[in-house]
């Protein structure tokens, strides 16, 4: 049996008994392993993430079974059969750490592939668009969203308010409305980066990619009635227990791909996030296989500090000018910083697989880096100077510019300034959706909605209507019937 110790490594005579002066009398100073074990319990938090605070974690592989050699350099993407390592995190947005995993919410599902050329995030959503296409938003939607700042209570109301007044959310809520809004587990729901990004090619060619993660496992969701009955913790543990019984979960891993020129004249702006590219205009093709079979160790050192980051990007893989997509690049390495820290990608769960060569130095907790055996190594502080450039070439690390991605033509008059978006057609996707529901699911669309929407006030709920209406009036009239409905209970 090993010896206790502090966390200098000294070995600990007593860990059940204070000093103290006599059997009855106070404790002394020199409790000096017991200040530390209070003050480090004092540190066991960090913050929360500011959204997607609860999540479940776990690594596995990615297989890929085409190689788009022809559409992109990445390392990963080139060889069928060669295999990446992952790990996703999957969560719930709005709720705190110890919400319950089944809220009407959409999931998030975030990938990073530890390829060769660098780690490569894609951090997405069980939907394919969202709430919002302009980022200044974000911030308003979720206060909307979570818990009433007065009441700490939720508050459907303040949700609905935000809704009546930004139509260009009305297709990922009705899909957050419909029979698919509660996934039974993450291992039944499919993930999207949901955004546009891009391929680019040795040729200096780029495509606009969108990314689908289908579910091997098949869709499963629960009822507002059913979800309300579940443990808080029911989809954590579905995953870390079927991990830990060795039936893995997987997901086929497909792209759509639209050309520059396509994009250029396609009837849908390919950037807009509250937008599908309709599978009859850019059929899915499929790419690879995700597997996911090993538990983290400590969910705190790796699920907790995971560190996932739009901005992660390798060789081959691009963002797209998608305007939510460019606030995330900044969002998220500036929510690490906070977060976990200015070195959080020298955490093994964040660190790429690859060597990692730079000039940025210190900063609270570099490690330098033997956690990792990258980064900042031992032997590059000792050759290469902390400055670029240098005079010692062959030693210190250099750019290198066949990774730059080809450049992208401003194709517009495009004149700098505000662009109002609020003239878009919001309401077409959205109403083919709706018509694709069976009339069961319809019916749970309209008491999902009309639940929440009761408690606003009656202008937020005839502008929800209105919305409604113009995406399908049998839409209004089934949530207008549902509504009317509850007034009579
Ligand atoms: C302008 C829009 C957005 C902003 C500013 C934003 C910001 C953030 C921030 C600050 C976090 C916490 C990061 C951390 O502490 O590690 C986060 C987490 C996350 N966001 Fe967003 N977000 C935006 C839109 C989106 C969209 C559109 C998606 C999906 C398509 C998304 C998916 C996620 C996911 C999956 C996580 C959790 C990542 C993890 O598991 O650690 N976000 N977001």
């Amino acid at each position: 049996m090993s010896t206790l110790t502090t966390s200098a490594g000294a070995p600990v005579p007593d860990d059940n008994n204070s000093i103290s002066v006599g059997p009855r009398g106070p404790l002394t100073f020199d409790n000096h392993y017991l200040f530390e074990k209070l003050a480090h319990f004092n540190r066991e938090r960090i913050p929360e993430r500011v959204v997607h605070a609860r999540g479940t974690g776990a690594y596995g592989t990615f297989t890929l079974t085409k190689s788009l050699s022809d559409r992109t350099i990445a390392s990963f993407l080139q060889q069928i059969g060669d295999k990446t390592e992952v790990f996703v995190r999957f969560s719930t947005v709005g709720g705190g750490q110890d919400s319950s995993d089944f809220a009407r919410d959409p999931r998030g599902f975030a990938i990073k592939f530890y390829t060769r050329e660098g780690n490569f995030d894609l951090v997405g959503n069980n939907t394919p668009v969202f709430f919002l296409n302009d980022p200044i938003k974000f911030p308003d939607f979720i206060h909307s969203q979570k818990k009433d700042p007065q009441t700490n209570l939720p508050n459907p109301a303040n949700a609905y308010e935000f809704w009546a007044n930004h139509p260009q959310s009305l297709h990922q809520m009705t899909i957050l409305m419909s029979d698919r809004g509660i996934p039974a587990s993450y291992r039944h729901m499919h993930g999207f980066s949901s955004h546009t990004l891009s391929f680019w090619n040795d040729k200096g060619e780029r495509v606009w990619v969108k990314w689908h993660i289908k579910s091997n496992q098949g869709i499963k969701t629960v009822t507002a009635d059913e979800a309300a009955k579940l443990p808080t913790h029911g989809t954590q543990q579905d995953l870390v227990e079927a991990i830990a019984r060795g039936e893995f979960p997987s997901w086929t891993v497909k792209v759509q791909i639209m050309t520059e020129a396509e994009a250029r004249t396609y009837k849908i702006n390919p950037f807009d996030l509250t937008k599908v590219w309709p599978h009859s205009d850019y059929p899915l093709i499929e790419i690879g296989q995700l597997e996911l079979n090993r538990n983290v160790d400590s969910y705190f050192a790796e699920t907790e500090q995971s560190a996932f980051a739009p901005s992660n990007l390798v060789p081959g893989i691009g963002a797209s000018p998608d305007k939510m997509l460019q606030a995330r690049l900044l969002a998220y390495q500036d929510a690490h910083r906070y977060r976990v820290g200015v070195n959080a990608n020298q955490l093994p769960v964040n660190a790429a697989r690859c060597p990692v060569h730079h000039y940025q130095r210190d900063g609270a907790m570099a490690a330098g880096c033997p956690v990792t055996g990258h980064g900042a190594s031992a032997n590059s502080l000792h050759q290469i100077p902390n400055f670029y450039p240098n005079d010692r070439a062959g030693v210190s690390p250099a750019p290198a510019a066949r990774y730059a991605q080809p450049a992208l033509p401003v194709l517009e008059d495009a004149w700098i300034g505000y662009h109002d978006q609020s003239d878009e057609d919001y309401y077409s996707q959205p109403g083919a959706l709706f018509r694709l529901m069976d009339a069961e699911q319809k019916q749970q669309l309209f008491n999902n909605i009309a639940a929440g929407l009761s408690q606003a006030n009656a202008s937020i709920q005839e502008r929800i209507l209105a919305q409604f209406h113009r995406a399908d009036p049998a839409y209004a009239a089934g949530v207008k019937a549902a509504l009317e409905a509850i007034a009579k209970a």
